[in-house]
């Protein structure tokens, strides 16, 4: 790979809080190198429609306190065929990018493995709510979620407890369970029930909800993973088992929106700086990863593994607390 003098920035996939801020420091990191930096529209779209435009240092003032993405982000089925991914390397060439950073969760990096494997350096930055990348122990995102998420399900408690009913919360995460279980334990929940683990519905909700009540405990919550299922069955099982009234609640978007978390700022800052110097340095492929609180960086293909089982350990404290 030659010397990196022009760079382009993308948001692909579902959007999370902090990616703005990743997208600043990307911009502000290249502007402080004195590399020209490019911001692509709509994911991979806009590098194979050419919907690019030149950023500067002043192109993201005020975006660090911004949920979403100014970029625009999207899906892109066509740069998943070899001729999408030949326009959008003919787009780089044209351009003379040189490099492109990715930001996104596994379908971005997808798209950032095969734009490597066309020559084109790539560096991929883990933003995703779900938290769900196998290399890294965090995702830009994924604290203002949980933060999100657990403002909402504050409120409900208020109702369910005036009320002496029952929440079954629909958290989002896809397949995986990271964020209704740090939700679970932040919102003092009955039960999680998360993809990666088997409760028994009846010893694990039906039997601590009627202790629950033995005990004068007023009021319930109820997390679902949406890799679970939906949570109308598990509200109908416990009104018919406990008679209590359980409300279902899906939060669904809500908790990708909103103003990021400090954490997902510094985070995000930092990612964003790590990756433009990664490509400075020559690396491609590669995927910025936190772990024990460090930067690392390693190959695309590790961070594709999905393979990120939940913490066991936490798994069980949540289970120790709800009584
Ligand atoms: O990956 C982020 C996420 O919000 C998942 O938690 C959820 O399953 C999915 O995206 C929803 O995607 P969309 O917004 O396309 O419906």
């Amino acid at each position: 790979m030659g010397k990196i003098n022009r760079i382009g920035v993308l948001t692909s996939g579902g959007d999370a809080p902090g990616m703005n801020a990743a997208i600043r420091a990307v911009v502000r990191a290249s502007a402080y190198y004195g590399i020209t930096c490019l911001g692509i529209h709509r994911g991979y779209n806009g590098l194979i429609n050419g919907d690019i435009v030149t950023m500067d240092a002043r192109s993201v003032n005020g975006v660090i306190a911004r949920g979403g993405t100014m970029l625009y982000t999207a899906r892109c089925p066509e740069f998943m065929t070899e001729e999408g991914i030949k326009k959008a390397v003919g787009t780089c060439k044209y351009l003379g990018i040189d490099g492109i950073i990715a930001i996104g969760g596994d379908g971005t990096f997808r798209g950032a493995r095969d734009l490597a494997n066309h020559g084109i350096s790539t560096i991929g930055i883990p933003a995703t709510i779900d938290n769900d990348i196998a290399s890294t122990q965090y995702s830009i995102g994924f604290d203002t979620a949980c933060n999100t998420a657990q403002d909402a399900i504050d409120k409900l408690r208020d109702t369910m407890q005036s009320h002496e009913r029952c929440s079954v919360v629909e958290v989002m995460g896809r397949n995986a369970g990271h964020l209704a279980l740090h939700v679970g334990i932040a919102c003092g929940a009955t039960a999680i029930l998360v993809p990666e683990k088997e409760l028994d519905v009846e010893k694990d909700i039906i039997e601590k909800i009627r202790q629950g009540r033995i005990n004068k405990r007023s009021h319930f919550i109820i997390i679902v993973a949406e890799g679970v299922g939906s949570g109308v069955e598990v509200a109908e099982k416990i009104k018919a088992e406990t008679g209590i009234d359980a409300r279902v609640t899906t939060l669904g978007h809500i908790q990708r929106g909103g103003s990021p978390s400090a954490t997902d700022r510094v985070w995000a800052t930092r990612m964003g700086e790590f990756a433009v110097s990664g490509l400075l340095a020559g690396k491609s492929n590669r995927v910025v990863c936190v772990v024990n609180n460090e930067l690392i960086d390693v190959d695309i293909n590790e961070a594709l593994q999905m393979n990120k089982d939940i913490q066991g350990e936490l798994y069980q404290t949540s289970k120790m607390m709800a009584v």
